[in-house]
């Protein structure tokens, strides 16, 4: 399939203030394309602006709040307005919130698909009067390896990323000959602010589940779709492809790693009090692409993968030892 050419295309990015849809704005903003970026924390987006226009894109800030259906409706319009044309929506906004399901509050569980997948959907009902009356457009959706898999911990999350995934396949099979295309990004855990502002149950800081990587290999993928879209991509090896391959033929493996180590995994030796985080109303803290967690050194990934490769090669034999070998090289 051709490459398409992302110069002068309008694109409008939700989830904007930090993590992987700052990023990915800066990652489209230097391919040319025109930017019209949402979220609710109005000086976090001024602050991408002048990042942007110092790198000499063009950015336009329409915060709102992806629950609000007003809010959506005028965010799209101010984007039409401003640029008379929408050619590409990435949905990012994204929370969560961890605890175990039955001690999470119930409100963490509605708001976690409130944003996480009605938002999705918010958007995509807003943008896609003007896709058909274009006969064109393109839907990116920011979506989860946990979109295909699961944690312990994030099962209110978890779920949200199920549905919005099943939400985008869906529509991808009813847009089939309209000219409007839909996209995916399984983006495995990257270093966002995301752990520095989500709520948690416990009284320790929350970290991804191991390995990390740099949020720009999810804005990279973002980008990559732009250019071809239609595709789901999923842009790492380790947290990615060869998971998901473990996950159909040695499911037991990762069931029981995680089953086991899941919950320790995502929690560090740092106390905090979070029980609300930004998860209905934004925080201060953590604006821009990077959060506090540091991304797993390369050689740490590298150990993981040939451990994993080397427990698939020598399969059942050895299930029980090498997944604890691996739970100690991604530690
Ligand atoms: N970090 C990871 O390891 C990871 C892994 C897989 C997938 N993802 C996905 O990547 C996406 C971005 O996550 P991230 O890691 O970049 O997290 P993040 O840094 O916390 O970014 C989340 C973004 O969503 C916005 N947001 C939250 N609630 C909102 C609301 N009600 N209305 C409008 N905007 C809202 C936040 O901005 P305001 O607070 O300013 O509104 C922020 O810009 C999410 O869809 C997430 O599921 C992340």
């Amino acid at each position: 399939m051709a490459r398409e050419n992302l110069q002068g295309k309008v694109a409008l990015v939700t989830g904007a203030s930090s993590g992987v849809g700052w990023q990915s704005a800066v990652r489209l903003a230097e391919q040319g394309v025109r930017l019209c970026v949402t979220a609710r924390r109005v000086e976090a987006l001024e602050k991408l602006q002048r990042e942007v226009l110092r790198r000499g894109g063009e950015c336009l800030v329409a915060p709102g709040d992806v629950t609000v259906q007003e809010d959506v409706e005028r965010v799209v319009h101010a984007c039409l307005e401003y640029y008379g044309q929408l050619d590409l929506l990435v949905n990012v906004a994204g929370v969560q919130s961890y605890g175990y399901f039955d001690q999470l509050p119930w409100e963490h569980v509605i708001r976690t698909f409130d944003v996480n997948c009605f938002g999705y959907m918010r958007f995509v009902r807003a943008v896609l009067p003007h896709f058909r009356a274009r006969g064109r457009g393109h839907i990116l959706n920011v979506q989860s390896m946990l979109s295909v898999g699961a944690a312990p911990l994030l099962g209110a999350y978890t779920s949200s990323k199920h549905a919005a995934l099943g939400f985008a396949q869906c529509l991808e099979l009813e847009l089939r000959g309209t000219g409007i295309r839909v996209s995916n990004v399984l983006v495995p855990s990257v270093a966002t602010p995301m752990f520095d502002h989500a709520p948690t149950q416990f009284h320790l800081a929350p970290v991804p589940v191991p390995p990390t990587y740099e949020p720009d290999v999810a804005a990279r993928a973002v980008v990559r779709c732009a250019r071809r879209p239609g595709r789901t991509s999923v842009p790492v090896f380790l947290q990615g492809r060869l998971i998901l391959w473990m996950d159909q033929f040695l499911p037991q493996v990762g069931k029981w790693l995680l089953g086991k180590f899941g919950a320790r995994m995502q929690m560090r030796e740092k106390p905090v009090e979070r029980s609300e985080g930004n998860l209905f109303v934004p925080v201060a803290q953590g604006v821009g692409p990077r959060g506090s967690v540091p991304p797993t050194p390369r050689w740490k990934r590298f150990s993981a993968t040939a451990a994993l490769v080397a427990l698939a090669g020598g399969a059942l034999g050895g299930v029980a030892l090498g997944a604890h070998e691996v739970a100690r090289a991604v530690r």
